[in-house]
């Protein structure tokens, strides 16, 4: 029956070289040696078996293991709690994280982020202006007055008639606000949605985006324009060549339209240029003096350029994209595809 007791104290050592690292094995470790049929019940039903002269040793040696399996079992319970304490609000900080489904950008921002990149480089500040605006900032003072002709260019949502409150028709309202509450030098871009009352379909929309830039300073000149469309074209598409054509805008003179050469090299160019190579992106010109005169600005002192730009053409450019409402149903099989861009 010397087996009996060298197996008690084999399993002394295996209780005290025990450890466990969740409550489940404590328990199951408990269950094993302490349980009704755990270990230390058979060992004690062997007793009686034990011949007389082991029987003290062999009885020594099960209280042993019972208190050593006890002890193990209380002290291994406690580590785990406190292990559990000190995580505290954060949890376990080494389980893996969840995980995260990315979101992404939508097209208009990440066009207009990159305009507003490209243009603060070279010291424009960003302003923004009401959507909802008076006939004064979004025509009259633009060298629109009323019966003029160049209003219909623009089909008007209005809210009110008599004084005129209307959804501004293009963000060059944003510019007289501007020159309201700045004085020159001034350099400004002035992202925002505007609306107009237009049929929707593939290539228009009721509300879409757009950037205005203003200028002003002494001796400004034609010059200086260009200037910054060659530099703005070059950083925002990589392209260089630019034309401008003379064109009529009653906040400028003169007016342009700034044209890109995008190049015939694929199908896809021909098609958009309508196989011209060029493409209208903007437009622009020297702002008007009557603009200037009325933000209390000398136009014998000062002189300025501005352009505008349509956000929603840009980024349709950019990404290859056939239809203008594709931006505006949030579709996530539309909008996911931005995830990696700029
Ligand atoms: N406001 C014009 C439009 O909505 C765009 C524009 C053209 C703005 C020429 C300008 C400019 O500042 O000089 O079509």
């Amino acid at each position: 029956m010397l087996k009996m007791l060298d197996k008690a104290k084999e399993l002394i050592e295996e209780v005290k070289a025990f450890n466990a690292t969740t409550k489940d094995e404590v328990e199951a470790f408990r269950i094993k040696y302490l349980g009704k049929k755990g270990v230390l019940n058979e060992l004690f039903a062997e007793f009686k078996n034990v011949e007389n002269h082991l029987k003290k040793d062999f009885g020594q040696a099960l209280n042993t293991l019972k208190n050593t399996a006890e002890n193990k079992v209380k002290e291994l319970k406690e580590a785990l709690e406190n292990a559990q304490e000190q995580k505290g609000m954060y949890g376990d900080l080494t389980r893996p994280a969840e995980p995260i489904e990315l979101g992404s950008r939508h097209p208009i921002s990440l066009v207009r982020n990159k305009i507003i990149d490209v243009f603060s480089r070279i010291g424009f500040t960003v302003s923004e202006g009401p959507e909802i605006e008076d006939d004064w900032h979004n025509f009259t003072a633009l060298n629109l007055p009323e019966y003029h002709p160049a209003r219909d260019m623009q089909d008007t949502f209005f809210i009110e008639k008599n004084p005129d409150i209307l959804l501004r028709t293009h963000t060059s309202s944003v510019q007289m606000r501007y020159m309201e509450t700045h004085k020159p030098p001034i350099r400004t871009i002035s992202p925002g949605r505007v609306f107009r009352n237009e049929d929707i379909s593939a290539r228009a929309h009721c509300i879409f985006h757009q950037v205005e830039g203003l200028y002003i300073d002494t001796d400004v000149s034609f010059a200086d324009l260009k200037q910054t469309l060659l530099y703005f074209t070059k950083e925002m598409f990589g392209k260089s060549k630019i034309r401008l054509r003379p064109s009529y805008f009653p906040f400028t003179e003169p007016s342009a339209e700034v044209d890109i050469y995008w190049g015939l090299e694929t199908e896809t160019d021909y098609r958009i240029t309508k196989g011209t190579g060029w493409l209208e992106i903007m437009g622009c010109g020297m702002v008007d003096p009557n603009v200037l005169r009325n933000a209390n600005i000398d136009p014998e002192v000062y002189s300025g350029y501005a352009f505008g730009m349509g956000i929603e053409r840009i980024a349709m450019l950019l990404y290859q994209i056939p239809d203008i409402r594709m931006f505006y149903e949030n579709d996530v099989r539309f909008l996911e595809q931005f995830k990696s861009v700029l």
